[in-house]
């Protein structure tokens, strides 16, 4: 059984990858075989990336008009062929009241988190994945289904990324399967303004008892990215600890969290 989620020869592309989610990704995949192609903002972080995972990276953001380009370019010059593509970089900004929220960060926050990666599975596509098949796995988010405070720009962008995926999916089968994992709370620096203030009482209310780490997405997309899913397209992958089933837990003695708060309603970013 194990034996599936081996991607000996195969080549993998990572946006966000020198830390968090994305490195926890890359490392999985690197660690059942493929070779990986990572990119971030911070050139020196994506050096040490690259390095620490035997694979090669390109610095830059994920919004710069030529990246999606030049990040596949990359991977198929140095390794021969794209198979899997995870679409992980992502922005949290504009965070507040959308009456609020200033225009040019918006569009920031959709070029970043939804046509960054339908560049880059244009890109995949094109190059590669057309031809000889592979597969797109796109970061979203638990909370891309329901609403919440402050958080109305990363919502609605998600929200469109994974109908973006569910979009993708049928027009790109059977060469490519195109899904998505939602996390729930992961300790990651994205997220530190939700947990480091109140991780114990957060966890609490949780079915599962603690907020993710960034393996447990990893070990999500590793199994999404193997023939072990090869007949699944077009699917969300809740990875959340039961957030979303959260409200049917009976409180405990002495347990903090309440059932219905969401997680992300309790704090806010840093300016
Ligand atoms: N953490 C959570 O609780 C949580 C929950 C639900 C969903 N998610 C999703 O999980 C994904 C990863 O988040 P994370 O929590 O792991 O974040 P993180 O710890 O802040 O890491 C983000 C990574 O993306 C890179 N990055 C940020 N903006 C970029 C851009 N414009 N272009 C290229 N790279 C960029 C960062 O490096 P540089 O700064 O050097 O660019 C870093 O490598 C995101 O899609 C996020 O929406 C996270």
């Amino acid at each position: 059984m194990t034996s599936s989620y081996g991607l000996r020869g195969r080549a993998a592309v990572v946006t966000g990858a020198t830390r968090g989610i994305g490195r926890a990704v890359a490392q999985a995949l690197a660690d059942a075989g493929a070779r990986v192609c990572v990119s971030a903002r911070d050139a020196d972080e994506v050096g040490r990336a690259a390095a620490e995972l035997g694979g090669v990276g390109l610095a830059g953001s994920v919004a710069d008009p030529g990246h999606p380009e030049a990040l596949a370019g990359l991977c198929l010059r140095e390794f021969g062929r794209l198979d899997i593509l995870v679409n992980n970089a992502a922005t949290n900004q504009p965070y507040g009241p959308l009456m609020d929220a200033d225009p040019a960060v918006w569009r920031e926050a959709f070029t970043v988190n939804v046509e960054a990666p339908l560049r880059l599975t244009q890109c995949a596509w094109h190059t590669w994945m057309r031809k000889h098949g592979g597969t797109v796995i796109n970061i979203c988010t638990e909370g891309a289904t329901h609403v919440g405070p402050g958080v109305g720009a990363y919502g609605t962008s998600k929200a469109a990324l994974l109908h973006l995926t569910r979009q993708l999916a049928g027009e790109l089968g059977p060469a490519v399967r195109v899904n998505s994992v939602s996390p729930g709370l992961v300790r990651t620096e994205m997220a530190r303004f939700v947990w480091e203030p109140g991780e114990d009482e957060i966890a609490s209310g949780l079915p599962l008892g603690r907020i993710g780490e960034p393996e447990d997405v990893a070990r999500a997309v590793l199994w999404l990215a193997s023939d072990a899913a090869q007949w699944i397209t077009g699917a969300d992958l809740l990875v959340d600890g039961g957030t979303q089933v959260r409200a049917a837990r009976v409180a405990r003695p002495g347990a903090r969290g309440t059932a219905r708060e969401s997680p992300t309603a309790r704090a806010r970013p840093p300016a």
